[in-house]
């Protein structure tokens, strides 16, 4: 896999990410190791409240426009003026006055599962589009969305999506929708490519990992890779940042095989008390 991907504006987009989701106080820290590790895309939303974070960690070791920074309108922010509102607080709070992509975080608020938010999306897509127009962000996309999700904008929006940013992880690498995702030119931005760690239960992909002689981080992040996909990946520690980025490499039928026959959803594997969500 190339060292971009090439989103279908003609903006090239790093194949690799690093994802910031619940680092807290630990956020400048693990940005700056990220950054001097090599990643160049960086994934945030308001509702990390990691901004202030990121943006000491970037004035402290490189230049803005070396980066793609991708950010998000919270799943509960479903009007035009709400969207924009927003994204006048992400920019703030980075320091930037431009996103390199800036995606719909989920097409439902939280615990609204199952509700009609169509309406609603477009209207945001239309606070996205206008942003794409002026230049504040390099491309437009959405996160978790279905089929379903993504033909109510492909149909009645103006611009296609550049990006779907979905949960792949290996037990659960949605063919299906990667398919229609490739058909329509989206590419598909990988959160949470260790399943937030649940990965490394599963005994087939430990053993693979080690009959091949690779850690199961690499080989679980490797085989999202794999699948044309570009991982986020997200640690606090300075061992797996640099671990987790490495330049992909060939898995041979047998070993994708063994991957894709791994059909026990990681998700289950729940701390106490935690909801089933990624
Ligand atoms: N769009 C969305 O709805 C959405 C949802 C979820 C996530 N995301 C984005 O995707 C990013 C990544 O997803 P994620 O944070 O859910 O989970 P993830 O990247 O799948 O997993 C992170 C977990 O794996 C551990 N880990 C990382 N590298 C490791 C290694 N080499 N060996 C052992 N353990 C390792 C980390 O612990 P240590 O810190 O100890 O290394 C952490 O607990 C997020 O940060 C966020 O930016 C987006």
């Amino acid at each position: 896999m190339a060292k971009h991907l090439r989103l279908h504006n003609g903006l090239l987009m790093p194949s690799m990410g690093f994802g910031t989701l619940g680092l807290g106080g630990e956020t400048k820290e693990a940005v700056k190791t990220a950054i001097e590790t090599g990643y160049r895309l960086l994934e945030t939303a308001p509702i990390y409240q990691n901004e202030p974070g990121i943006a000491d960690a970037i004035e402290e070791t490189i230049d803005r426009d070396q980066l793609f920074i991708t950010s998000k309108i919270p799943p509960h922010i479903k009007t035009y003026d709400g969207a924009l509102r927003i994204v006048k607080r992400i920019l703030k709070h980075l320091r930037t006055d431009y996103l390199d992509a800036l995606l719909i975080n989920n097409p439902v608020p939280w615990g609204k599962e199952g509700e009609d938010f169509n309406k609603e999306n477009l209207e945001v897509w239309r606070a996205l589009e206008y942003l794409y127009d002026n230049d504040t962000v390099g491309v437009i996309g959405v996160s978790n969305f279905t089929e379903q999700d993504l033909k109510n904008i492909i149909d009645r929006g103006r611009i296609k999506p550049h990006i779907n940013q979905l949960g792949i992880f290996v037990g659960h690498d949605l063919p299906a929708l990667r398919d229609y995702c490739a058909e329509n030119d989206i590419v598909i931005q990988g959160h949470s490519p260790l399943a937030r760690g649940r990965v490394f239960k599963h005994s087939v992909l430990n053993e693979t990992a080690k009959s091949l002689n690779v850690s199961p981080s690499k080989l679980a992040i490797n085989f999202v890779h794999a699948l044309g996909v570009a991982p986020v990946i997200r640690s606090a520690k300075p061992e797996h940042i640099k671990e987790n980025f490495f330049k992909p490499f060939p898995l041979n039928e047998e070993t994708l095989a063994k991957l894709h026959g791994i059909n026990h959803d990681v998700r289950d594997y729940l701390p106490p008390g935690a909801t089933r969500q990624l």
